[in-house]
Formats: structure tokens, C-alpha cells, sequence
């Protein structure tokens, strides 16, 4: 099985698989500290505090986005990062000679900490835009996903994987924990074009718009050739981790425009780019139900977005006018 390590220095650059070096040890700390769920660090619970949208944050959430920070800055090629966690973007002044920039959710789906369901972490890399040597600017996270040059996310669940791509296909990879190294266990993983499961948090329904009311009706009612039923519903409420299991089954994933929240709930910048770029790497694709999301110009660091994200077959039916 190839390990990571050996995987990037043939994949890309000398850089970038620096970026991922850090990506991976910093997955290392918190995959340990989820598997103690509060027995070791103090992780679990509230922090008191609020993030820039305006979502209570976890104690994990802080935490997270300390060890990232951390790893990436001690990287020395990352020129500055974008938080979910934090108002502003920061300039790692020790690294202003880097070419490249990172945007992260450091901890996805806080509300599945403290009861020992998956979580897990997205981020998205692209070359600045900025000139190398001066502070990084806003307009090196703004860049649209067609420009983004590599993501990944670390889903640590009942064991730990990393997903990732640099272009060239989505691969997973397994954290085999004793050894902290990561193996590679599926190469150009191409989603199902049909699929089988749809996810979406239905409570919802009633604000939905009429066209995608339509299209869970169609999953409801839907039948297969034998007459039983085509699809079913899972949601979990991590992103990465209703992203993992539709990418391997086939399916789509909704995060639609609510009365409550126009926009979505998921935020462009750190989940929906990132993830939609991911999906694209493995024959899937991802809109906000009417636009390509990789064509989207972000114009604000936490500006939200509504995600509809998956195979090729459910997302044309949820796209049909
Ligand atoms: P985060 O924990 O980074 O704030 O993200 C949570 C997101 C996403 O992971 C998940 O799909 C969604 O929130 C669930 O929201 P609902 O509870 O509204 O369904
Ligand atoms: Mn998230
Ligand atoms: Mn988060």
C-alpha cells in the first residue's frame, strides 16, 4: 500500500506535499484527542465564545483551529490561511516568501462532538495572487475553485482517513494510528453516476423551493426495475462525513436556501468550494442550484452559500427546470 508520503512526492510538488505534511500531522493530534473524547485534552462542550457567522463554538472547534494553525505555520510554505474560525484572514509573516494560501473549516459538524458521531476537516489550496515576499491579501482566498490547485478533507471516524486531491483524481487514504501514517486505500475514486441515497435536513421542507420539494418527492417515489425502492434518506449533519458516504455509494447532498437562512448555511469559502472541487475530481459536480459552484466569484470570507453536491444522475434530476 503506498503511503502518503510516497503518494505526493510522485503527485505534485515538493511544496505542496509539504502543505500536506502539515494537513497530516496536525490530523494526527486531533484524530487522537476525538478517539479520547475528553479523557485527554479538554475538548468536549461549549467554548463560550461565537465565530465570525455567528455559530457557537465547540471546545474541539478552538482547539482545531489551533493545531492547524500551528502545523501549517511551522510548514514554512504557506504564506497565510483563511479560518472559518476567525474574522480576518492572517498573514504568517515568518512564511511571507511562500507562494501559497490555505482556506480551512478546521473542525466540520461541532454538533456531532460531543456525542461521538463522525466529524472532520476541509481545506482548499491556491497559489496567491498577492505578490510573494509582501503580506497576503484578501484577494488570495477570493479566488473562484476553478483556480483552487488542491483539497482535501480528514474525516475522523471509526478510523481515520484522509481524502484529497491535487488534480489529478480524488484518492483516500487510511491514518493507521500505531504507525501515524496514512496508506492509501482507493485510488481515482469515481462516485456512482446513480445513486442511492439523498441527503438533506428535511425539517426544512415546508421553506424549500418548489423545484427541489419536487425532487424529494421524486426520491420518496421513486422505484428501481424490481419495484422496490431507488433511494433513501441519511443525514448525519457533518458535512465531510454525508459527503464521504454519498461519494462511495453514490447520492446527493443538499444544503439548500431556507426561509431562515437564504442563503444556505454552509459557507462558501471553507466547505462549499473545496467539497465541490473534491466532487468534480471523482465525475460528480456540485451548483447552489442554479450556477456551476467552482464558477462562483466568493466576494466576502464567511459569505454563505446554499449546496447541492453529488452524482451525476440525482444532480440533473434536482437541476431539471
Ligand atoms: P460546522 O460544524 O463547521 O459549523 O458545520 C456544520 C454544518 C455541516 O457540517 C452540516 O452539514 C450542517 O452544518 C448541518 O446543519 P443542520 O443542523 O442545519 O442540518
Ligand atoms: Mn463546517
Ligand atoms: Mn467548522
Amino acid at each position: 500500500m503506498t503511503e502518503l508520503n510516497n503518494f505526493l512526492s510522485t503527485e505534485t510538488t515538493p511544496e505542496i506535499a509539504k502543505i500536506f505534511g502539515a494537513i497530516e500531522k496536525a490530523s494526527f493530534i486531533l484524530s487522537k484527542e476525538v478517539g479520547y473524547q475528553g479523557l485527554g485534552a479538554d475538548i468536549l462542550g461549549a467554548d463560550g465564545g461565537e465565530n465570525s457567522t455567528g455559530d457557537a463554538q465547540q471546545k474541539l472547534d478552538v482547539y482545531a483551529d489551533n493545531v492547524f494553525e500551528r502545523a501549517l505555520r511551522s510548514s514554512g510554505v504557506i504564506a497565510g490561511w483563511a479560518s472559518e474560525e476567525s474574522e480576518k484572514f492572517v498573514t504568517f509573516e515568518e512564511n511571507k516568501d511562500a507562494q501559497y494560501v490555505i482556506v480551512i473549516d478546521p473542525l466540520d459538524g461541532s454538533s456531532n462532538i460531543d456525542v461521538n458521531v463522525s466529524i472532520g476537516t476541509i481545506f482548499g489550496i491556491y497559489k496567491r495572487v498577492s505578490k510573494v515576499g509582501a503580506p497576503v491579501t484578501l484577494n488570495d482566498f477570493l479566488q473562484k475553485g476553478s483556480h483552487m490547485i488542491a483539497a482535501g478533507y480528514v474525516l475522523y471516524s471509526v478510523s481515520t482517513q484522509m481524502v484529497l486531491s491535487t488534480g489529478h483524481g480524488l484518492h483516500v487514504f487510511t491514518l493507521e494510528q500505531w504507525k501515524k501514517s496514512y496508506h492509501r486505500v482507493l485510488d481515482h475514486v469515481h462516485t456512482p453516476q446513480d445513486g442511492k441515497v439523498y441527503s438533506i435536513n428535511e425539517v426544512n421542507f415546508d421553506d424549500f423551493d418548489p423545484k427541489l420539494k419536487r425532487f424529494i418527492q421524486y426520491c420518496r417515489d421513486k422505484k428501481n426495475e424490481k419495484g422496490k425502492r431507488q433511494y433513501t434518506g441519511r443525514y448525519i449533519g457533518s458535512l465531510v462525513s454525508d459527503f464521504h458516504r454519498n461519494l462511495l455509494k453514490g447520492g446527493i447532498y443538499v444544503y439548500p436556501a431556507t426561509g431562515e437562512a437564504p442563503q444556505g448555511k454552509l459557507r462558501l469559502v471553507y466547505e462549499c468550494i473545496p467539497m465541490a472541487y473534491l466532487i468534480s475530481q471523482a465525475s460528480g459536480y456540485a451548483t447552489n442550484g442554479v450556477d456551476d459552484i467552482l464558477k462562483l466569484q466568493p466576494t466576502e470570507l464567511h459569505q454563505k452559500s446554499p449546496l447541492y453536491l453529488g452524482s451525476k444522475v440525482m444532480m440533473d434530476e434536482v437541476m431539471k427546470d
